[in-house]
């Protein structure tokens, strides 16, 4: 079976945003003709400023929830990767109505456009947040719990929508569970920031990061390349057990907030010593925050032959070094 997307054009949506700007990377470099739909809420022109002038990127500047623009991203398409989102559990508890009309309003509306389209496959990122107050561990993906953001009942939403839109249309639709991807071209700015990135930019200015609550809260931090193999595999597999289905995409290891704050100051100290003395502070736990998470990755395993090549130590190592030379303070 084919595990590299190659010479076939396909969409990314959200394609200025970090999965998005690096699966456009890999997939230029393929050999494949790449459109980004995005409409910068949150992505940055810098993410997509070095495909600019490759012939085989396309740049389209719209909404999801605009019908007209996803029915023009998706001209002459295979693939759809669908990255575009208002991701954030925080965001979506401040601005639930503006997260559910992108999250799930934009969805049905790409959908609808692939259909259209006829894409051979149309893969999106689904969440972690699906197992919400589910306290078994590891997650498998036939055992969720109830949603504890509206962000979570979004991401759950698309999931449903995809399982209705193979049934109605046979549409072929693959869901890819995302656990706490990080690495290269994260964005480390702002109230919505994720955790590592929040960290190496404190780190960088010599201020000590906040750790929500104790820092024994651990999550299943999975390293963007590892996100990048899952997306290809999802879009290529021709298992038809393997269609239509939602899979964990993580490495399968759990880390504290404490072990990961700690591997990732002595990443960075090596490049930069005087790191080695920043201290980490504690604050209260943050709302719809659960423990632990941890992924049971042996159906993407099975189905898709998923082989996750980068651990969180080597993944740390490699983001480390990215965020002591591209970080502005
Ligand atoms: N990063 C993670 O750990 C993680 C975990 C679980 C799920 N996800 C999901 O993965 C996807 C990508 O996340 P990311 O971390 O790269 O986030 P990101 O914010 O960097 O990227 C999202 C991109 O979508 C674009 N976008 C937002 N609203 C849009 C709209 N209405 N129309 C067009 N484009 C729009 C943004 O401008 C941005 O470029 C999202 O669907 C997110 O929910 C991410």
């Amino acid at each position: 079976m084919k595990r590299v997307i190659e010479n076939s054009k396909v969409l990314v949506t959200g394609g200025a945003g970090f999965i998005g700007s690096n699966l456009t990377e890999v997939l230029l470099a393929q050999n494949n003709q790449v459109v980004c739909l995005d409409n910068f809420a949150t992505g940055k022109r810098e993410n997509i400023e070095e495909f600019l002038a490759n012939p085989n990127y396309t740049l389209i500047e719209g909404d999801i929830r605009d019908a007209e623009a996803c029915a023009r991203a998706c001209e002459g398409v295979d693939y759809v990767l669908h990255q575009a989102a208002l991701g954030s559990v925080p965001r979506s508890i401040d601005d639930p109505v503006t997260t559910d009309q992108v999250n799930c309003n934009g969805f049905v509306q790409m959908l609808v456009a692939a259909r259209e389209a006829k894409v051979k496959r149309f893969v999106y990122a689904a969440s972690s947040s699906t197992y919400g107050d589910s306290e078994t561990l590891p997650k498998v993906e036939d055992k969720i719990g109830r949603p504890l953001s509206p962000y979570a009942v979004t991401k759950f939403v698309n999931e449903l929508y995809a399982d209705v839109f193979a049934k109605t249309y046979g549409m072929e639709l693959i869901g890819l569970r995302y656990f706490n991807v990080f690495g290269r071209r994260q964005d480390p700015y702002g109230a919505y920031a994720a955790v590592i990135p929040k960290f190496a930019i404190a780190l960088m200015k010599g201020v000590s990061p906040v750790i929500n609550g104790d820092g024994t809260y651990s999550r299943d931090f999975t390293y963007i390349d590892n996100v990048i193999q899952m997306n290809q595999l999802a879009a290529l597999t021709e298992n038809p057990a393997a269609i239509n289905q939602v899979y964990n995409t993580a490495f399968g290891e759990r880390t504290t907030l404490n072990q990961l704050f700690e591997a990732l100051r002595a990443g960075m100290a090596k490049y930069r010593p005087e790191i080695a003395s920043v201290e980490a502070i504690y604050g209260d736990n943050r709302v719809g925050d659960i423990p632990h998470s941890l992924a049971d990755i042996s159906k993407a395993r099975k189905l898709l032959g998923y082989d996750p090549q980068y651990s969180i130590v080597q993944g740390l190592s490699e983001a480390a070094l990215w965020y002591v030379e591209n970080l502005e303070l």
